[in-house]
């Protein structure tokens, strides 16, 4: 029970549709270990049944309808949070989308969009969420990234805000290091969610597969363990790092 008497805020901690994402897995992982988990989703269905699930294990949560990418929702997210479990301990920004056209067919609306939500998200959930963790003496904070921070992807803006993340992760990790706030970043690769079925048909999965060192995809669950290990006290001398859940992809 590393999480017990802590509060976990997760954005995107729903799925687009059945199954498990990111988010959920970690929410759902984060309540497993005795967190008070606060489900962030602009989806409010979905984020309720995260919630569901958590009390079904006989965990505690609630559902919140945000979309984190907009400054004053993020705001009203952290203050919703407090406002029901007094304090925040743990961030864990998932939220992420991947809709353009690829390459230099985007569209500005397409770029502004996918920066804004994939990046926005980031800052604005941060920046109130810090001085919440501050007036508690330290908290912790994981990003979302991708192994497409680091490698050429199709879709121009999703690797483009996907390094902007670990650079973001970076500054952050030094301006709130003096607040004893840690902030990580995990950066996945191929990830068996529903985002990613609902692109890739079997063939695609099976090809993407035979270029992972591990030969399979990963599982939200397998993200999901690795953000709790950087939110945990495990990491505590650990601040500013993007750690690859990729099956080897990043060595290949
Ligand atoms: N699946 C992969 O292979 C993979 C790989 C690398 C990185 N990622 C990253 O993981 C994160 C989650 O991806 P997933 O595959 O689990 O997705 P998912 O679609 O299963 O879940 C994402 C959730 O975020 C919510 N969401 C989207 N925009 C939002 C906003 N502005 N405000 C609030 N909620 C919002 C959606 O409603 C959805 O419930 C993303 O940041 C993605 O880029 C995924």
């Amino acid at each position: 029970m590393r999480f017990k008497d802590k509060v976990a805020l997760i954005s995107g901690a729903g799925s687009i549709r059945a199954g498990m994402g990111n988010g959920k897995a970690t929410a759902i992982a984060f309540a497993g270990e005795g967190a008070k988990v606060v489900a962030v989703d602009r989806n409010l269905e979905a984020a309720q049944e995260t919630v569901r699930i958590i009390k079904e294990n006989g965990g505690q949560g609630i559902a919140l309808q945000a979309d984190v990418a907009k400054e004053a929702e993020a705001q009203k997210a952290i203050e919703s949070a407090v406002a029901e479990y007094g304090m925040l301990n743990i961030l864990f920004n998932n939220v992420g989308i991947g809709d353009s056209r690829p390459g230099l067919k985007v569209t500005e609306t397409e770029w502004d969009l996918l920066m804004g939500v994939n990046l926005k998200s980031v800052l604005f959930m941060c920046k109130y969420a810090a001085p919440e963790m501050k007036k508690i003496g330290g908290g912790a904070i994981v990003n979302n990234a991708s192994m497409a921070a680091f490698y050429g992807h199709p879709i121009f803006a999703y690797s483009a805000s996907k390094a902007a993340v670990v650079g973001l992760t970076k500054s952050l990790a030094i301006s709130l290091a003096k607040d004893n706030i840690r902030v990580n970043c995990v950066a996945p690769g191929f990830i068996d969610t529903p985002m990613v079925a609902l692109v890739m048909d079997e063939r695609r999965m099976k090809n993407i597969e035979l270029r992972v060192p591990m030969k399979r995809h990963g599982k939200a669950e397998e993200v999901a363990s690795t953000v709790l290990f950087l939110a945990s006290d495990d990491a505590s001398y650990i601040t500013g790092q993007t750690i690859s859940v990729d099956g080897g992809m990043s060595i290949y």
